[in-house]
């Protein structure tokens, strides 16, 4: 299996991406949303499907960028039937099993630093907890209909009970740990390790913290899966995308060059990272292409990209468009587009 984590310094966020390396289908666990550039690009540079978003909970601390991940590729986006998040695919429940190639992924119900709460268990051999378990510590528990001894119930009874070897991949860290195991926390989690459902009660009383910076933004961006910042995902019912566009996003998209060999090594030249799939091969290569990822046909004036991508849109591929104006019109953006230095 492929497994990532990835961390946002700004909000401490851990994101992770769990695939099927032979299937490539992958999931998502609390992407956010000013990573969503960085996410789609290393999507596409590993090659991935990505099959689901999930939330561990509605976020009070940053905004998720399930929404336009979803768009971009077609994942379903998967948060707590609690949460009543309306532009969720996936309202989940405790018991509930997901599956990105040959992994399962089964939902478990932790509430208690939010109602919302959700842990993901892999196979009994991971568990995403969120910020209902932290490594060395737990999430809070003073807003979000949060419940201190629920929380307690819900670590000690349903998280405790995987095995002690089961990894623990939280949702945060704030002191430079990136995973634990249960027994680890069992033991040394000063506000759960031997301690009771009222004593933790009393430590979760007495922290009196500041309340997360922008939680009303955050709390309203993510009950609309991030999608109310504006989303730059080209209209569905459009065929075409100009030049300009796929300047500003070729990294995210998958671009299939459908001229011959000849054309792509030739005088226009190709767009860097673009795939050569002459249009005579489409057809037979595009039975085990992702429906769902988006997709920039590109040719040498527009005519035969316009084909393909009709082609493909009548084979269900959803998110295919084709470059208006083809490597010509390529050409002169990128004869006005100034040299980025990084
Ligand atoms: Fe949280």
């Amino acid at each position: 299996m492929l497994f990532r984590q990835l961390f946002d310094r700004e909000t401490a966020t851990f994101t992770y991406v769990l695939a099927d390396e032979q299937t490539r289908e992958a999931v998502i666990i609390d992407p956010v949303s000013h990573q969503l550039e960085r996410d789609l690009k290393y999507l596409k540079e590993l090659d991935l499907d990505l099959r689901y978003c999930l939330e561990t909970h509605v976020h009070a601390d940053h905004v998720t960028s399930s929404g336009p991940l979803s768009l971009w590729t077609g994942a379903l986006i998967g948060v707590s039937k609690a949460a009543e998040v309306a532009c969720a695919d996936l309202a989940l429940v405790e018991g509930d099993r997901l599956a990105f190639g040959r992994y399962p992924l089964r939902v478990l119900a932790t509430p208690g630093h939010t109602h919302t709460c959700l842990s993901y268990v892999l196979d009994d051999r991971m568990v995403f907890t969120g910020d209902a378990l932290l490594i060395r510590g737990t999430g809070r528990t003073d807003f979000q209909s949060g419940d201190a001894a629920l929380l307690y119930r819900n670590i000690t009874e349903k998280l405790f009970s995987l095995g002690d070897d089961v990894l623990v991949y939280p949702g945060h860290d704030y002191r430079g740990f990136s995973c634990s195991t249960i027994g680890e926390e069992k033991r040394n989690n000063p506000r759960v390790s031997g301690k009771s459902e009222g004593a933790f009660v009393a430590i979760m009383d007495r922290l009196a913290l500041p309340a997360p910076n922008h939680i009303d933004e955050a709390l309203s961006g993510n009950m609309a899966c991030g999608l109310n910042a504006g989303v730059a995902v080209p209209d569905p019912n459009a065929l075409e995308v100009d030049g300009a566009w796929l300047r500003a996003h070729q990294s995210k998209v998958r671009i299939i060059d459908v001229r011959n060999a000849e054309e792509f090594w030739g005088e226009l030249g190709h767009i860097p990272g673009a795939e050569l799939l002459p249009a005579e091969g489409l057809q037979q290569a595009s039975g085990a292409m992702p429906k769902h990822r988006a997709m920039v046909m590109v040719c040498r004036s527009g005519r035969r990209g316009l084909a393909a991508t009709k082609a493909m849109r009548a084979q269900g591929f959803s998110r295919v468009w084709s470059l208006r104006g083809g490597m010509t019109a390529w050409r002169d953006v990128a004869n006005q587009t100034k040299p980025v230095m990084s």
